[in-house]
């Protein structure tokens, strides 16, 4: 008699801590001008290698920054991570690499980390007119409860933003 086959894991979205190897894929990922466009409040310089590489050394070692790899296929897509804002309110964001978009990775994603960091409410914020940003979080059931204006990088000039609230 044949034994029983386990159920393979057809699971195409996984999580997994942050490893030093992903860093320059997560580098390259945050060049790309559509999503600087997008995402809007960026870093002052994408290109600037050492910046980013000491950014992320940082926020990796800072207790208060939980970050994880979104694997899509087993290939790094991108990451997910919640920090602590200025006024020490727990936010959440993310940066899916562009030949990663539109395949629901940022929705599964966010759900996915939603399960892994438990306080609430927490928090986050989007360009207003980051209408995939909005979605993915609206999708994941946060609500918009504010907007707010900041200097954007990106655009290099002020800009609106949603703030939005999961409880
Ligand atoms: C925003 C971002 C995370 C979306 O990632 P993604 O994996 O493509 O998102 P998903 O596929 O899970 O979902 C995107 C949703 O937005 C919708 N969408 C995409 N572009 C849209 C647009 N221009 N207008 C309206 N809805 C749009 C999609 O249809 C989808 O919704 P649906 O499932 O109801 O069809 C990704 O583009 C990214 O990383 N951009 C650069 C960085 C950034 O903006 N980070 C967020 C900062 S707040």
């Amino acid at each position: 008699m044949e034994k029983a086959v386990p159920t393979p894991d057809t699971s195409d979205m996984l999580l997994r801590d942050v490893m030093r190897s992903d860093l320059p894929i997560f580098f390259d990922q945050q060049l790309d001008p559509d999503a600087n466009h997008m995402a809007a409040f960026t870093a002052k310089d994408p290109s600037d290698r050492d910046a980013f590489m000491a950014r992320w050394i940082r926020m990796l070692g800072d207790e208060t920054i939980t970050i994880q790899t979104i694997l899509f296929d087993g290939q790094v897509a991108g990451s997910v991570l919640s920090y602590e804002d200025e006024d020490e309110r727990p936010e959440v964001s993310y940066w899916i690499g562009k030949p990663y978009w539109g395949k629901g990775v940022a929705t599964r994603a966010l759900s996915a980390f939603l399960k892994h960091i438990e306080v609430r409410p927490l928090y986050a914020r989007a360009a207003k007119d980051n209408l995939a940003s909005l979605r993915v979080l609206e999708k994941c059931g946060f609500a918009r409860i504010g907007e707010d204006k900041g200097f954007a990088n990106a655009r290099s000039e002020e800009i609106e933003e949603f703030i939005l609230r999961l409880d």
